[in-house]
């Protein structure tokens, strides 16, 4: 490993030279000729932070409140699917670096650890008090995908986050040429039977995943089964995969409880725009009818400054968790969390925010357009 790492990409470095070259693939790449995968990172360089001095910032309170819950700052963990590539604890270790950095974390539909366990990891340790929700994916078998929830319900998962972007697989050209699978000692424990579980099965020449989903997730999914989901949990509803304020408008209309403006990590529809660019036209559609999140590109405490200034409740991080797992499982997780939560408390007391409800659409001003960004 290299000498101290100092910012989020120091991990990454770290974790390309650890990973197998199919896993860091699999983790790093966004869809087609990956151009919304630049432009997730590039949009948070199209915005200037406008600061504002003596403003006495001797202290600082990140903390916040989601679905009614307190956390210590404004920035999440997002789902990856399939942590135990990275790390042997997987799943279990990032939980337990959230426990410890009071935050919240969505675990995957498709993670190597069970609902049950992520929880036990969530509340063993002692100290700190973090939160989980479950992402979801909708299988072609409904009463399936409500046994996911109703394990959540029980576990107490505070959350649904139902991925709507997903009715297939983007086509990412690094697992096509991988033929990118689960490695045979790993499977997705939350199913039963070994196909669902993507424990066995002939991919042929393709990326695995993709025939996976193509096999398993219901691509019929529209509006309506948002009712059907709601109608079937008591808990909050939050759709994961929105882009635009007529989508988010339609959201509000069927009931959710939250919109996570996502492009997936630029994994679904390459030639999206980067979510920081559609995270304004989806806050003011919804008009504060339900709280609005984002993730996508976000790398330093600045970019986490900057998203919510243009109005979103918390940022999520997808890769940078997963750098921090392969470098140093849990220990990385939580280096990763503390350093970006430093950088953001920085940078909010050098533009004069004490709070996060001092953070404003002023703190930000686009930048003129020139070729060069
Ligand atoms: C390796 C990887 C696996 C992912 N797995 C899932 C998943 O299982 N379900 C889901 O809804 N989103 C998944 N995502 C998307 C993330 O939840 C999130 O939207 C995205 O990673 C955020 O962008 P960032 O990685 O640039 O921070 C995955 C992303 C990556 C990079």
């Amino acid at each position: 490993m290299s000498g101290q790492r100092v910012c989020v990409s120091d991990f990454e470095e770290d974790a390309r030279k650890s990973l197998p070259k199919a896993v860091y693939d699999y983790y790093r790449s966004g869809a087609d000729e990956q151009h919304t995968l630049v432009d997730n990172v590039a949009a948070f360089n199209r915005w200037h932070l406008v600061p504002r001095v003596l403003r006495d910032v001797s202290s600082i309170d990140l903390s916040v409140s989601l679905l009614g819950q307190r956390l210590s700052m404004p920035l999440c963990v997002s789902a990856t699917a399939m942590q135990r590539m990275a790390h042997p604890e997987g799943e279990t270790a990032t939980a337990r670096a959230c426990l410890a950095a009071d935050t919240g974390m969505m675990l995957s539909s498709w993670a190597t650890s069970t609902i049950e366990e992520v929880m036990s990891a969530m509340t063993s340790s002692v100290g700190g008090g973090g939160v989980l929700w479950l992402q979801l994916y909708i299988y072609k078998d409904r009463e399936l995908t409500l046994s996911l929830v109703r394990r959540a319900e029980e576990a107490e998962y505070k959350a649904i986050f139902v991925t709507v972007d997903t009715p297939y697989l983007g086509r990412r050209w690094n697992d096509v040429r991988n033929r990118f699978k689960l490695p045979s000692h790993l499977s997705l424990p939350n199913f039963k039977s070994a196909s669902l579980a993507f424990s066995e099965g002939n991919y042929g020449n393709d990326s695995g995943l993709a025939v996976y989903v193509s096999k398993a997730i219901d691509p019929t999914l529209c509006w309506d089964d948002i009712t059907w989901l709601k109608k079937h949990t008591h808990l909050p509803v939050i759709v994961k995969g929105i882009l635009t304020g007529e989508d988010a408008v339609q959201a509000v209309n069927y009931g959710v409880d939250g919109i996570l403006v996502s492009n997936h990590g630029a994994r679904q529809l390459d030639g999206v725009p980067a979510t920081l660019d559609v995270l304004e036209e989806v806050v003011s559609a919804v008009q504060g009818r339900c709280e609005v999140y984002m993730d996508g590109g976000a790398r330093r405490g600045t970019d986490v400054l900057k998203a919510l200034a243009l109005g979103a409740k918390a940022v999520f991080i997808g890769r940078p968790v997963l750098w921090g797992l392969a470098c140093q499982g849990e220990q990385g997780v939580s280096e990763v969390l503390e350093l970006l939560r430093e950088e953001l408390r920085l940078a909010m007391a050098l533009a004069g925010c004490r709070s996060v409800s001092e953070i404003n659409r002023s703190l930000v001003r686009r930048r003129e357009f020139t070729n060069r960004m």
